[in-house]
């Protein structure tokens, strides 16, 4: 028996630009993350920008707002990229699901890990954004990004901060924005993360 899983494939139009493909993006029903979501949360950035960074998903303020990284753990990403010296004008920032997966709990919307399916299924929209930004660098930030990439064998803790080598482009995995935030030192997680985004600057040279 052949079953066709679900994806965004038939919503991404082909030969689009990156703005078609975001509007085509807001109307995405490749899995059903779309039901509980507000919005789609498509990358943004230059469609010049020579480093691509890859987030794992929209969370509350990304999904009210339709912003990538506008949140807490956005805010510490933009101030490791300062503090790290990487130019943002430079830099195409996307998820590698485009809607919000949570749980409601009361008032608030907590976050779930999407499953293996749904990037999967998402998959399609970021295939289109590496064809169309071609980035010379890609910067998957944690583990989810870094297996929608790599293969879901993929060790991030293995592989934290090589530059590793694709057809297309180089790839640095480093960890999420979130488990800095999360971290007991929150401190030392904050200067490796640092550190890598350093690695990610050298490696723009
Ligand atoms: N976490 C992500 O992975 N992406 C966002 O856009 C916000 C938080
Ligand atoms: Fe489409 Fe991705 Fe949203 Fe699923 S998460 S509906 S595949 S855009």
């Amino acid at each position: 028996m052949t079953s066709t899983a679900r994806s965004a494939a038939e919503f991404v139009p082909a030969g689009a630009d990156l703005a078609a493909l975001r509007s085509a993006a807001c109307g995405c029903r490749g899995c059903d993350l779309y039901q509980g979501a507000i919005q789609t949360v498509f990358g943004e950035g230059s469609p010049d920008a020579r480093v691509m960074m890859v987030g794992e998903q929209p969370g509350d303020q990304e999904d009210r707002k339709g912003h990538p990284f506008v949140g807490p753990a956005g805010r510490l990403l933009d101030k490791a990229l300062a503090e790290a010296n990487i130019d943002r004008g430079q830099v195409y920032v996307t998820n590698a699901v485009k809607h919000f997966k949570f749980t409601e709990r009361g008032k608030r919307r907590i976050h779930q890990t999407p499953k293996r399916t749904e990037v999967l299924a998402c998959l399609p929209w970021l295939e289109a954004e590496l064809s169309r930004v071609k980035p010379d660098l890609v910067v998957c930030l944690g583990a989810v990004a870094a297996k929608a990439l790599m293969g879901s064998s993929f060790k991030l803790t293995e592989h934290r901060g090589e530059v590793l080598l694709r057809e297309d482009y180089r790839l640095i995995v480093t960890v999420h924005p979130s488990a800095v935030l999360r971290a007991p030192d929150r401190d030392a997680a904050y200067r490796e993360f640092v550190d890598d985004l350093v690695s990610v600057r050298e490696a723009m040279k």
